[in-house]
């Protein structure tokens, strides 16, 4: 009988660990601060001069680092801007990590943080069922639409949220990464064997999301990638989490299958999936930022 893999979100400490290794070891923050100074603020909508006040909903945000990148942006291009954001966040950890963050953080006197702790679709339930009628002028759904159950559906409901020239931003991995070539290749095999929902998700599959249903889009490059040298060294537990972490496997190098797992272990230092650098293996790890407009 096939063995039963985990998927490492199911674990929230293990998953906690290995995102907090992770940060440590990839460029994709500081690429998408980069994004954040550079990029966002012509992505904005054209209007932001005239208004007093602006309504934010960060989904799956996290501890919160790559929220406040933003509010700091906004505030420094539009300083009488005064910021409601909602925080969908379903990990208590994490949302505690985000409320420490906001108290060492100067300079957010003028942001309403609204603590949503759970998941985009208990948030969808809940909103419905109080009739709310408020409308957001920016969504953002970071590395997030792996998680949830029907990302068609979680696009339908944060994109009818939003007011006019509105936007919303879907961050994922894209397809021709070395994380989108291991799960084109191997996410079955992944997944066939596990026993929780999360979907190998790139930007691949979420633009015909869009297309489908008649959404506007513009596409822009998020580089990154993870030092995964530590990877391929024996027994080095920092390497096993991140193992995990890029896999979603939980436990990875210990659950797999061993024929399996060496065949994957190979493909993701090929040059494919990473680059030999000075000595280094740097797992790619390109983004996508997907900006999709409410006209
Ligand atoms: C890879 S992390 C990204 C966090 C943050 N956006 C960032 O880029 O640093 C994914 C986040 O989505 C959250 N999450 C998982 N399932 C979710 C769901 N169904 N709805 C909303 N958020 C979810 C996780 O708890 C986690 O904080």
């Amino acid at each position: 009988m096939a063995s039963i893999l985990r998927s490492l979100i199911g674990d929230s400490n293990r998953y906690l660990k290995a995102l907090t290794l992770f940060k440590k070891h990839t460029t994709l923050y500081r690429n998408t601060y980069d994004f954040i100074d550079n990029q966002l603020p012509n992505i904005m909508p054209r209007n932001l001069n005239g208004k007093s006040h602006l309504n934010i909903i960060g989904v799956g945000s996290g501890s919160g680092e790559i929220d406040i990148n933003i509010i700091s942006m906004l505030r420094m291009k539009y300083p009488s801007l005064k910021v409601d954001n909602e925080v969908v966040e379903p990990e208590p950890q994490q949302i505690h990590d985000y409320k420490d963050l906001v108290s060492q953080t100067p300079g957010l006197d003028h942001v309403t943080f609204n603590w949503n702790q759970m998941t985009a679709e208990v948030f969808e339930e809940q909103w419905k069922g109080n009739n709310m009628t408020k409308k957001a002028d920016l969504i953002h759904m970071f590395q997030m639409l792996y998680f949830v159950k029907d990302p068609g559906a979680t696009i339908s409901f944060f994109h009818s949220l939003l007011n006019k020239n509105a936007k919303l931003l879907l961050v994922l991995l894209s397809d021709d990464s070395g994380a989108g070539k291991l799960v084109k290749n191997y996410g079955k095999q992944l997944r066939n064997n596990s026993n929780d929902e999360i979907s190998y998700l790139t930007t691949a599959e979420v633009k015909p999301l869009l297309e489908a249903k008649g959404l506007k889009y513009r596409c822009y490059k998020l580089p990154a990638q993870m030092d995964a040298t530590n990877c391929y060294v024996e027994g080095n537990e920092e390497g096993e989490l991140l193992f995990d972490f890029t896999t979603e496997v939980h436990n990875f190098k210990k659950s797999v299958p061993p024929e399996l797992k060496a065949e994957i272990m190979e493909f993701y230092r090929h040059h494919a999936c990473s680059l030999d650098a000075n000595g280094k293996i740097q797992f790619n790890l390109d983004s996508e930022v997907l900006v999709v407009d409410r006209v």
